[in-house]
């Protein structure tokens, strides 16, 4: 049966594509068992398209406490081993994230834990940083502040507006999340004693994507 990962999202979905395409290709190992919106989005149209199981849960209609709890439900039906958060724009409640102890995890558009919360592209230009990039973690009751699982990086150039850093981030985003995810599929990436660890630090050849931090078994 192997690995079941459920997805949450709030827009594009360009994550959730991503992710879904190294999740089926291995689909003795692992399967997307759902796909979770809190809007209707361009996201769950694609997932739909995909014909993976899609549902709109809306925080608007439903309100917060409400909303989670169909979501829990879901997920515990489904007995997912991993929550991925593909841009999904909700903060989890601490009894959202009890109820899944170190299966959910975050992309987050920053090298945490450098800014937290929105506007990361604004803020990394404005403090003039050489680099700017992006972190996958596991998600704790503390906004943006989980055990990291792996970084990646990209130079900022001297031209770059928030669009354009935006924009060259998203392919190392891509790249990052897919790798952790291939690497949890492929025991690759394994927890020992409550902790995760890479077996070999991942290599990237996305031009200028630079792997920043990863925790290496010893
Ligand atoms: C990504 O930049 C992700 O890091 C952030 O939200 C964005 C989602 O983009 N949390 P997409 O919907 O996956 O295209």
């Amino acid at each position: 049966m192997g690995l079941k990962f459920a997805i949450a999202l709030s827009g594009r979905g360009s994550n959730m594509l991503a992710l879904h395409d190294v999740i089926a290709a291995m689909p003795d190992k692992a399967r997307c068992v759902c796909v979770i919106a809190d809007k209707d989005c361009l996201g769950l149209e694609k997932a739909k398209e995909r014909g993976l199981e899609a549902h709109h849960v809306s925080y608007k209609e439903l309100g917060k406490d409400a909303a989670e709890a169909q979501i829990i439900a879901r997920l515990q039906e489904h007995q997912i081993d991993f929550l991925l958060l593909a841009g999904f724009m909700r903060i989890l409640s601490p009894t959202f994230v009890e109820a899944f102890p170190q299966k959910i995890i975050n992309i987050h558009p920053s090298l945490l834990p450098k800014y937290k919360g929105v506007e990361t592209h604004r803020r990394a230009l404005e403090a003039g940083d050489a680099h700017h990039g992006a972190t996958v973690h596991f998600v704790t009751a503390e906004l943006d502040d989980g055990p990291i699982l792996c970084q990646a990086a990209i130079p900022i150039q001297p031209d770059d507006t928030e669009d354009t850093l935006a924009a060259r981030l998203l392919p190392a985003e891509h790249w990052l999340y897919q790798t952790v995810v291939r690497a949890l599929i492929k025991g690759d990436l394994t927890e020992e004693n409550g902790t995760y660890h890479w077996k070999t630090a991942p290599h990237c050849d996305v031009s200028d994507v630079i792997v920043t931090d990863c925790p290496i078994a010893r």
